[in-house]
C-alpha cells in the first residue's frame, strides 16, 4: 500500500481520538454497520481529497467496509491531523497521503496520487481533485462513475464547470443537502471558527467589535455564537436580501471601508477572493485580528499585508504580527487558511457525523445509478435527506410530531378555505 505521513508512530493517539469521534457519528456507524452487511460499494474505488480529521477517518472506515477501496489526501495543506493520517494507514490499512504544512509542490502530488488509484468515484472538498482530474489526468475520465462535492466553494466552481460545458462526469453537491448545510456550514463553523480564534489567540470576545464577512450558512452561523459570547457584531455583505436578514436578526450592517476602521476581530466566509486588502488593512486598527473560515486562503489579501508591512514575527502557533510603517501591528491567524482546521479541529464529530452520513450515501447513489446520471451537479436525493434526519433525531432520542389523515387530507386540499 502507497501512503505518505509525517510520522507513522503517532497512530496509536489518532486511533484513540478516532474512536472518540465515532462516538458522536452514530448515524454514520449504523450505516457503517449496514454497509459492512450488504457491501454497496463492492469493487468500487474512491478517491478522496477532503480534510484529514477524525471524522473524515470515520467516513474513510465506512467506505471500506462497504467494500470500497479508497485512498485519501488532504484538501487543504494545513487541516491535517498527522495522527489521524498516520491511524488510517497503521491501524485501518487506508492509503493516505497527507502531512500538515505540506508546500502546494506536495499537496498536489498528493493529489496525484491518489488519483493513481484510478477512482470510479471522486470525493471532494474544495474540487481540488476533481479540477486536476479535468486539467491534467484526463486519460482517468473514462473509468469515473461520478462525485461528490462537499463544500459550497467546490460546488460553485462545479457548476462553472457545468455551464461552461467542461463537467465530464456527474457530481452530487452533498453540501446541498439540507442536512448538511442547514447543520454543519452553520452550527459546524459558527462553533469551531471562535474554537480556532481562540485556540490561536486565548483572545475574550465578550465586548469585542467583530467584523464578519458574507452572510451565508457559514457567516450565519459565526455572527451567532460570537454574539452569544458578548461580541458585538457587524456583517459586511454584498446581497442587499442577506444584509437585510442580518440587519433584522439583530446585526449592524455596514460596508467594509467603515468596518475596518472600528473591527477588533475580521473574520472572512464569503468564498470569494481579497475581501480584505490594502484599503482595509491602511485603517484597521492597532492590534487588529484577522482570519478567515472560508474554503481557500484567497479571501485575506495576504501579498498586500506582506508588501505594506515592515516586519513579521510569529508569536505562537497559527498567530503572525505585522508591523506596519506607522507603528501599527495587525495580527494575521492561520497563514488566512480556514481558521477552524488550522488553529482547531474543525467541525465537531455531531454535526459531522450527518454531513459524512450523507457523503457515504451519495457513493451508494453514485454506484447504483452508474450510466443513469448525466454530466451535471445533482442534489442529494431527498428521501436520502429525510432519512439522515429521522436517523439523526432517533440518535438523540428526540421524538416528533406526525400528521393525522384529517391535517394530511386538508394539506391535500384546494377546496377547503375558511
Ligand atoms: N470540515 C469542517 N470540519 C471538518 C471536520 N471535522 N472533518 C472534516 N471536514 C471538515
Amino acid at each position: 500500500m502507497n501512503y505518505d505521513c509525517k510520522d507513522e508512530g503517532l497512530a496509536p493517539r489518532g486511533k484513540k481520538r478516532i474512536e472518540w469521534a465515532d462516538s458522536n457519528m452514530p448515524v454514520l456507524r449504523l450505516i457503517r454497520e449496514r454497509f459492512e452487511r450488504e457491501k454497496p460499494l463492492d469493487g468500487i474505488r474512491v478517491a478522496a481529497c477532503l480534510h484529514v480529521t477524525t471524522e473524515t477517518a470515520n467516513l474513510m472506515r465506512t467506505l471500506k467496509a462497504g467494500g470500497a477501496e479508497t485512498a485519501l489526501c488532504a484538501s487543504n495543506p494545513l487541516s491535517t491531523q498527522d495522527d489521524v493520517a498516520a491511524s488510517l494507514i497503521k491501524d485501518y490499512g487506508i492509503s493516505v497521503f497527507a502531512v500538515r504544512g505540506e508546500d502546494n509542490k506536495l499537496y498536489y502530488e498528493h493529489i496525484n496520487s491518489v488519483l493513481d488509484i484510478e477512482p470510479h468515484i471522486t470525493m471532494d472538498d474544495g474540487a481540488d481533485l476533481v479540477s486536476t482530474l479535468h486539467k491534467s489526468r484526463r486519460e482517468l475520465i473514462d473509468k469515473v462513475i461520478g462525485g461528490s462535492e462537499e463544500t459550497t466553494t467546490g460546488v460553485i466552481r462545479l457548476r462553472s464547470m457545468e455551464s461552461n460545458g467542461v463537467l465530464a462526469y456527474p457530481i452530487v453537491a452533498v453540501n446541498d443537502a439540507e442536512t448538511k448545510h442547514f447543520f454543519d456550514n452553520r452550527y459546524g463553523t459558527g462553533q469551531s471558527t471562535v474554537d480556532g480564534i481562540i485556540r490561536s489567540t486565548n483572545m475574550l470576545m465578550a465586548g469585542k467589535r467583530v467584523v464578519v464577512f458574507g452572510y451565508g450558512w457559514c457567516g450565519r452561523g459565526f455572527a451567532m455564537r460570537a454574539r452569544g459570547m458578548g461580541a458585538i457584531v457587524t456583517v459586511v455583505e454584498v446581497d442587499p436580501v442577506r444584509a437585510l436578514e442580518a440587519l433584522m436578526d439583530g446585526y449592524n450592517v455596514a460596508p467594509s471601508s467603515r468596518a475596518a476602521e472600528f473591527g477588533d476581530l475580521f473574520v472572512t466566509l464569503t468564498g470569494d477572493i481579497s475581501v480584505i486588502r490594502k484599503e482595509h488593512f491602511q485603517n484597521m486598527k492597532d492590534g487588529a485580528v484577522i482570519a478567515n473560515s472560508g474554503h481557500f486562503n484567497v479571501e485575506i489579501d495576504i501579498p498586500d499585508l506582506e508588501e505594506m508591512a515592515d516586519s513579521r514575527e510569529t508569536v505562537r502557533d497559527n498567530l503572525v504580527r505585522y508591523t506596519m510603517p506607522d507603528g501599527r501591528k495587525l495580527i494575521l491567524l492561520g497563514e488566512g487558511r480556514l481558521i477552524n482546521l488550522a488553529g482547531a479541529e474543525g467541525h465537531p464529530a455531531s454535526v459531522m457525523d450527518m454531513s459524512f452520513a450523507n457523503q457515504s450515501l451519495t457513493a451508494e447513489y453514485l454506484t447504483k445509478e452508474r450510466g443513469n446520471l448525466e454530466k451535471k451537479v445533482y442534489r442529494v436525493p431527498e428521501s436520502i435527506d429525510r432519512n439522515i434526519a429521522e436517523l439523526k433525531l432517533d440518535s438523540l432520542g428526540v421524538e416528533i410530531e406526525e400528521l393525522t389523515e384529517k391535517q394530511k387530507e386538508y394539506l391535500a386540499s384546494w377546496q377547503m378555505g375558511t
